[in-house]
């Protein structure tokens, strides 16, 4: 039996050990931005894209210091994504990771720019790697794609920019998924994408992870829907009901609590069976994935 939470701590620390090393010093002129960065990077968070990118990786026996700056370029981008959804003009949130807003702190400009200056890190840190690692190059710029495709338009930006024209609105079933599957299903997915691709895994293997993947991504939202609902402030460390002020589109309004929770246990174990073919190999993967849908934070 893996125990996961313990697991999960000490994947956090190492990423996060990895995660200060990658960023600039904050007593780097200027040092505003370098202090914000460092402010939301550190305010906690799961790492989760990071641990299931490397667990991914570990299914197929990938090389630990090949994936770690893709890992850490992941959670950049991820805590880049939260730092402006926060925002007043997105969804004017105060609280995340348990701590201040980034706006709140460093107002609404500087968080702009630390959104901006975290998402551009990452790529820096992926190409560096791409120009110094001992794998083909392809295979850094595959899993670079791989991960900018999810966060641009077709991606992350577009599930978010429909996720903010729906508040308030009537939505289909269709549209509910979009906005699920790509403001966060995408990245999740790509993540657990890059970690094969960067363990050299085959196309069927990759085939197999990316279907896994994608039913963790649309579950993993769900579950956050749900939080927002019954979750506790102090443990998931974001206020609770922020969704219902301001009537955005989530499967607890659409199809009601008991058929969300139902719909992310289906998703849950449709991810399960998708890994069922490696067997015990898999087990961590197994219960990270029931971490993610069960969890309570
Ligand atoms: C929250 O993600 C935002 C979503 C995309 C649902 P996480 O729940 O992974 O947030 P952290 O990184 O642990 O703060
Ligand atoms: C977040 O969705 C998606 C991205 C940040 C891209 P939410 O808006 O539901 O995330 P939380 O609940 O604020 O963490
Ligand atoms: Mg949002
Ligand atoms: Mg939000
Ligand atoms: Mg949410």
């Amino acid at each position: 039996m893996v125990n996961v939470e313990a697991y999960l701590q000490e994947k956090a620390e190492l990423i996060e050990k990895n995660l200060a090393d990658y960023l600039p010093p904050q007593n780097k002129f200027p040092t505003v931005i370098h202090e914000s960065m460092h402010y939301s990077v550190f305010a906690g968070g799961k790492r989760l894209r990071p641990i299931l990118m490397l667990a991914a990786g570990e299914l197929f026996d990938g090389d630990l210091d090949e994936m770690m700056p893709y890992a850490c370029a992941v959670e950049l981008i991820h805590t880049y994504s939260l730092v402006h959804d926060d925002l007043p003009a997105l969804d004017n949130d105060d609280l995340r990771r348990g701590k201040a807003t980034n706006h709140k702190v460093f107002g609404e400009a500087n968080a702009i720019l630390t959104g901006d200056g975290l998402l551009n890190r990452a790529y820096e840190i992926m190409l560096q790697q791409g120009l110094e690692g001992n794998l083909d190059r392809e295979v850094y710029l595959r899993s670079a794609k791989e991960i900018s495709d999810a966060i641009g338009t077709n991606g992350m930006i577009g599930g978010q920019v429909v996720d903010l024209d729906m508040e308030g609105k009537e939505i289909d079933e269709n549209t509910l998924l979009y906005i699920h599957n790509n403001k966060t299903g995408k990245l999740l997915s790509a993540s657990i994408k890059a970690g094969a691709i960067l363990a050299l895994a085959k196309k069927d293997d990759i085939e197999r992870l990316s279907r896994f993947s994608q039913y963790v991504g649309l579950g993993f939202q769900i579950v956050d829907d749900i939080l927002d609902v019954i979750g506790e402030e102090e443990k998931i460390g974001k206020k609770i009901g922020q969704d219902e002020d301001i009537d955005k589109a989530t499967f607890p309004r659409v199809f009601g609590l008991q058929n969300s929770k139902k719909e992310a246990n289906i998703m849950l174990e449709k991810a399960l069976e998708e890994l069922s073919y490696y067997g015990d190999k898999a087990n961590i993967l197994k219960e990270l994935t029931k971490f993610l849908i069960n969890r309570d934070y």
